[in-house]
């Protein structure tokens, strides 16, 4: 039986529908307002969610939105030991999440299932082989006595042997390499991967809204600004119940309350289009004397796109590459994986005609030897763009925390829950889902 009008209109469900508004739309916000729609069906509870951001992923490519420079792959940076990895003992704040070892395997596991051949995400990624190359020995665990290494989790982990690292074509000691790892991981297309996540948001009946919020705890400003933005009178949004904040470095530069903690871990990069390049490296020194870590990565996509990276300095709000870093990224780039000037010899292509790109046989020790417009005249054909991001980097690691928001200064008004989920620095992808499930944790525990 239908009892639905001896309900007083609308109380028996609208109680029972939290409006919760995400503030962002990067691959947090997006990953974690999915995830709090997604859990509608596993319980009680009817969320309505709202996305509000200043900048989305079909928005031009900007400096204030940095998802749509990363890499990005998936190789954790997290120890479990609450310092990170690869930049300890360098002018970088290294502190990490206690949970985050956690949070990086949930979401390496969930990008895994994403990334199989039934999956409707499939596209978005590209399962390959990385090999990691350090300057230093891989420690020996006091312990046990064996050589332990934070990676050791990932599928079909190796730590390369002696005789390996001798017979690599690379010629490794010429780069002072003395030891290397081995393991299958995962790259995700940032721009593939942000439209699907949209688009996943939109069919489960997620609402996005474009605006600015300058300061999140006024809950009456951000009611206006979500009405402002809603043309029709019929879809009036209606009260908030809770509030996401998953703004990355965003409030960075704007008034109102600032979490001096948050600082830009810079990062640039040179994007190149090398189909035939299909496995990940990484080149990995430790910083001495407070200099910053060099650390060079080759991160294809699937595509046929590759990334060759990178720098990462702190505090640096230099919003547009540098050219002479993107200079120093393509030598240290093209020493380390000279196979991104070797294309495959010619086939045909569909039409009858040949691609036709000439290899190039210059050994590294030439290539070095070439003038800085020589070596770019080289490579220039192989290159789509140079690009720098702001990595959303905190002091102490990500914060996972809920707050309450004062509505009325005589506190007449229900206290609303503002769940932090921001700070992800250069793990935004590769934590997206696990962080998402621990702010849902916490705004359940606070609805
Ligand atoms: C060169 C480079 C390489 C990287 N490689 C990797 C990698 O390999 N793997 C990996 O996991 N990560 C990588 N990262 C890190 C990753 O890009 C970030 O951790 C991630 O993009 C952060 O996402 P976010 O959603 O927190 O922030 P963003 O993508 O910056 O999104 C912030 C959102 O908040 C909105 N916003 C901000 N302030 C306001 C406001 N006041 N009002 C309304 N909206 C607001 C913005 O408009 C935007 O929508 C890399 C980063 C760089 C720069
Ligand atoms: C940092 O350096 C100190 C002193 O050199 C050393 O004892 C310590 O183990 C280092 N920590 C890491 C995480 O490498
Ligand atoms: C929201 O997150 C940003 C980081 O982007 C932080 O600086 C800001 O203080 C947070 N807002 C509030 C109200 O805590
Ligand atoms: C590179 O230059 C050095 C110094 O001028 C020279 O000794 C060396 O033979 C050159 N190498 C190649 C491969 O041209």
């Amino acid at each position: 039986m239908n009892n639905s009008e001896n309900v007083l209109p609308g109380s028996e469900n609208k109680s029972n529908i939290k409006h919760v508004v995400v503030l962002g739309a990067g691959v947090v916000g997006l990953t974690t307002a999915i995830t709090i729609l997604e859990s509608n069906s596993k319980r009680n509870l009817n969320y309505r969610v709202t996305i509000l951001a200043s900048q989305l992923h079909t928005d031009p490519k900007s400096i204030a939105y940095t998802s749509h420079w990363a890499g990005a792959h998936h190789v954790s940076h997290s120890t479990g030991t609450g310092v990170s990895a690869p930049d300890a003992n360098s002018s970088t704040y290294t502190t990490e999440h206690p949970e985050q070892l956690t949070i990086d395997q949930e979401t390496f596991r969930v990008m895994w299932d994403l990334s199989s051949k039934e999956s409707d995400a499939e596209k978005c990624f590209m399962r390959i082989e990385q090999v990691e190359y350090y300057h230093e020995e891989i420690p020996i665990d006091e312990n046990t006595g064996e050589r332990k290494h934070h990676l050791g989790w990932y599928p079909d982990f190796k730590i390369l042997s002696p005789s390996t690292l001798e017979s690599s074509p690379l010629s490794l000691a010429d780069l002072s390499v003395h030891s290397g790892v081995s393991f299958n991981t995962l790259t995700i297309d940032p721009p593939v991967y942000l439209r699907y996540l949209y688009d996943r948001f939109i069919q489960k009946g997620g609402k996005v809204v474009k605006g600015r919020v300058d300061d999140i705890k006024d809950i009456k400003g951000v009611q206006r600004v979500l009405r402002e933005a809603i043309e029709s009178s019929d879809d009036t949004p209606p009260p908030i119940d809770a509030l996401i904040n998953c703004t990355g470095l965003g409030s960075l530069t704007l008034p109102g309350v600032k979490d001096e903690a948050m600082y830009p871990l810079r990062g640039q990069t040179v994007l190149m289009r090398t189909p035939w390049v299909n496995f990940g490296r990484t080149l990995s020194k430790k910083g001495k004397d407070g200099k910053e870590d060099l650390w060079t990565y080759i991160i294809p996509r699937r595509s046929g796109d590759v990334i060759i990276g990178g720098t990462k300095s702190p505090n640096d709000f230099f919003p547009t590459p540098r050219p002479e870093t993107t200079l120093d990224i393509l030598r240290r780039g093209v020493r380390l994986c000279p196979e991104l000037l070797h294309p495959p010899p010619p086939t045909a292509s569909t039409d009858g005609t040949y691609t036709t790109i000439t290899p190039i046989t210059l050994t590294p020790d030439a290539l070095d030897n070439l003038s800085d417009t020589d070596f770019l005249n080289l490579v220039e054909p192989f290159i789509i763009e140079a690009g720098c991001g702001f990595r959303p980097a905190r002091k102490g690691g990500l914060r996972l925390e809920v707050e309450w928001i004062v509505q009325s200064e005589t506190g007449s008004a229900p206290q609303i829950p503002l769940v932090h989920n921001y700070g992800h620095a250069g793990s935004g992808f590769q934590s997206s889902w696990g962080s998402a499930t621990r702010a849902m944790s916490l705004l359940e525990g606070a609805l």
